[in-house]
């Protein structure tokens, strides 16, 4: 059964520093393991809220903390591990296949993120008993 916990990854981005403010970039290909089709990004979010919750059957996502800071629980359906993420050069790769859940938000933090794929909300597998058992059946590539 393949680990896809192994294929998350922290991916750093180019900095300019300079006394006046530091700049960031990223380059599509260059820095993004897939094309980018749409960004989105939370902001406001209440403390003690959690979003995510969903795993995907395609969707490929690399989750920035823009601003602030929070925690990223990644979930294979055999192994989680808990991602802090602070640094606003800093991204989160998540490939397909992995449960993921966005919780501690300090205040005003924005979660950025670089998704492969336009909205599809029949992308989604959102209960997490239908996620272990794909997970088990082996129905998730
Ligand atoms: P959802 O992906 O569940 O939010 P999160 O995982 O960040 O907590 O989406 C919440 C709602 O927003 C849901 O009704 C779908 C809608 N939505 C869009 O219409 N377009 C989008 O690009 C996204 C990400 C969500």
């Amino acid at each position: 059964m393949p680990m896809k916990i192994g294929k998350c990854k922290i991916i750093k981005f180019p900095v300019i520093s300079d006394p006046r403010g530091n700049l960031a970039f990223i380059e599509g290909k260059n820095h993004i393991p897939f094309d980018v089709k749409r960004v989105y990004y939370l902001y406001d979010v209440p403390s003690g809220a959690t979003r995510g919750g969903h795993a995907h059957k395609k969707m490929e996502v690399v989750i920035i903390a823009l601003s602030g800071s929070f925690h990223v629980k990644i979930d294979d359906g055999l192994k989680t591990e808990l991602i802090f993420l602070n640094r606003p050069h800093w991204g989160l790769y998540i490939p397909p296949s992995v449960w993921r859940e966005l919780e501690d938000f300090s205040s005003n933090s924005i979660a950025f993120v670089l998704a492969s794929t336009f909205y599809d909300e029949g992308d989604y597998i959102r209960q997490h008993e239908v996620f272990k058992k794909m997970v088990h059946d082996g129905t998730y590539k």
